[in-house]
């Protein structure tokens, strides 16, 4: 695996390989865990012997707000590149931050980006907590899908909104970019996978899986008849404030829109949640399948 730090060094990597070679892109942020092994076991099967997988690391100040994690987010970066090697990734591009926005006299201080792709969906659940975070996402990832210009970009479900949103700005900047969502990898206990995870203390670990089991609960009331809204948001809210988390959201909503629900669940539906332990925030979501 090479590692790669500057953009030049990207584009000379980029220019010297073979106009046929698929170039396959998983952006992260680090702090790798098995969910991100998944998708780079995707890419490889994607890329095939003559393609290359390139997985980005990449803190991106942008799409933290002021008084979010940014600074403390982890960065184990020798453990990172040590689990890439051993998913066969081809190229670890890890720019600093200079590099990505040297316009910015202090990237950290300045989330928000005047130029960019602005979506009315970033402005809901997830974007209405964290104002400006999917902003900052859609600066980032069509900088990286400029330098890298690969043929097929590997998201993750567990962030349904964001890969929602990020197919939306591809499609309509015209990105020439296949992208493949991969389904959310989970703990034994059904808790998704996720870089924060870390940061759950052995006390509330086990009550942070009732965010999926409550999941679980109300995509299988839907499929046996019981779609209306409220139900469905009592099904899901009740058990999870029960088990000691604070409900941030637990909504059914339109799967392509995001769009709430009047009074009946009546088209395809992804079920969200995002709540709080402790110092923890936890997001997740289940995609109910048409009958
Ligand atoms: O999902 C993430 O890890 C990040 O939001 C992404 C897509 C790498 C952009 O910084």
């Amino acid at each position: 695996m090479r590692i790669i730090r500057t953009i030049t060094e990207l584009r000379r990597w980029r220019q010297a390989l073979s106009a046929t070679a698929r170039v396959v892109f998983v952006p992260t942020m680090g702090a790798l865990h098995a969910g991100h092994g998944h998708l780079v076991q995707l890419a490889r099967q994607a890329a095939g012997p003559d393609g290359c997988v390139l997985v980005s690391i990449f803190v991106n100040p942008k799409q933290f707000g002021p008084a979010e994690d940014f600074a403390s987010y982890p960065r184990p970066f020798a453990e990172d590149a040590r689990l890439l090697r051993q998913w066969r990734t081809d190229i670890l591009f890890a720019p600093t931050a200079r590099e990505m926005y040297p316009q910015d006299e202090a990237p950290a201080d300045s989330p928000r980006d005047p130029a960019g792709y602005q979506d009315p969906l970033g402005d809901v659940l997830e974007g209405k907590i964290r104002p400006g975070h999917f902003h900052g996402v859609c600066v980032v990832v069509a900088r990286l899908l400029a330098m890298v210009q690969p043929g097929m970009l590997i998201l993750g479900q567990k962030d349904y909104q964001q890969q929602l949103i990020l197919r939306r700005m591809i499609r309509e900047m015209n990105f020439p970019v296949d992208v493949l969502t991969a389904p959310t990898i989970r703990e034994p206990d059904g808790l998704a996978m996720s870089s924060r995870n870390r940061r759950l203390t052995p006390r509330e670990r086990p009550a942070a899986a009732v965010v999926y089991r409550a999941l679980c609960r109300a995509k299988d009331e839907i499929l046996h008849g019981r779609r209306e809204v409220k139900h469905l948001i009592e099904e899901m809210a009740g058990p999870i404030a029960a088990a000691g988390l604070e409900v941030q959201y637990a909504l059914p909503c339109h799967a392509d829109t995001l769009a709430e629900f009047a009074g009946v669940v009546n088209d395809r539906c992804v079920l969200l949640v995002a709540a709080r332990l402790g110092a923890t925030r936890l997001i997740d979501n289940v995609v109910v399948p048409q009958e």
